[in-house]
């Protein structure tokens, strides 16, 4: 195994049409389902949807990304207690997963079975993307998808072939986040030493230049991630989890 991987990974946003082989598809899910999930209950449940026409509207969820609309493949993964409910009570079993506790545990293994798939298709030489867009219009997507109760789609992984080699992106060193035995009070000194390898990056003081702003923070809180979007994605997030009836 490549031990370089890791730290030379990218996200990549562009495609070619190559398409991914079923195979190779069947092979990196089957492959990735070996990640540690809760109980070995695997609580997940993934919808693949390939480039073409039928694709559009999912696309349309995803607001058009490049990575949404190049990608051969994208796979909605999803917390999904219905089928393991389901087998439970086939076997003379009464579930008792239609709470919040549930959507947590099988939305924890969703996330972990899809960072599993990216890691095994990237090293199988595709490229991929997660679109986060997947919660702000989770219900929408369920309805689309045709997902019953107790399934919420929590994580979306577009693959394929790149087209490139995808943009370098900074990370914090590890000081400003592993932590030895007790959480540190750190001052604001720190934190600003911490944060500088963000702030002094150069594609992120593009980023401020091009928004008109004072700092990369006011980036993420002014145009990326604003209370207004946050907190409507929540309300719509929460519903789309109470609908599917893990949330009384
Ligand atoms: C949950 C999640 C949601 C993401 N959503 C998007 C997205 O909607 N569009 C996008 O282009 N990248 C998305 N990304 C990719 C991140 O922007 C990317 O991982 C981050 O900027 C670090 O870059 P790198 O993966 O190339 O190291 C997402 C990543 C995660 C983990």
């Amino acid at each position: 195994m490549d031990m370089n991987y890791f730290a030379g990974r990218r996200t990549r946003r562009h495609f070619t049409d190559r398409r991914v082989d079923d195979a190779l598809l069947q092979k990196i899910v089957a492959d990735a389902s070996h990640a540690p999930n809760t109980g070995n209950m695997q609580t997940y449940s993934i919808v693949a949807s390939r480039k073409g026409e039928g694709r559009k509207a999912l696309e349309g969820f995803h607001f058009n990304q490049p990575a949404a609309v190049e990608a051969d493949v994208l796979l909605t993964v999803c917390a999904d207690f219905n089928l393991f409910s389901r087998w439970c009570r086939l076997s003379g079993a009464e579930p008792c997963y239609d709470n919040f506790m549930s959507f947590s545990s099988a939305m924890t293994d969703a996330v972990i079975l899809a960072q599993q798939i990216v890691t095994v298709a990237e090293l199988n030489g595709l490229g991929s993307c997660y679109l986060g867009t997947v919660t702000y219009n989770p219900g929408e997507i369920s309805q689309l998808l045709g997902l019953p109760e107790l399934v919420v789609p929590v994580a979306c992984v577009a693959l394929g072939y790149p087209a490139d080699g995808g943009v370098e992106a900074e990370r914090l060193g590890t000081p400003a986040f592993l932590f030895s035995e007790k959480y540190p009070e750190l001052t604001d000194a720190q934190i600003l030493e911490n944060y500088r390898v963000k702030d002094e990056y150069p594609d992120n003081a593009r980023f401020v230049a091009e928004n008109g702003k004072e700092s990369l923070a006011q980036v993420f809180t002014d145009v990326r991630y604003t209370r207004a979007m946050m907190e409507g994605s929540s309300e719509k997030l929460l519903a789309a989890i109470r609908r599917a009836g893990f949330l009384k």
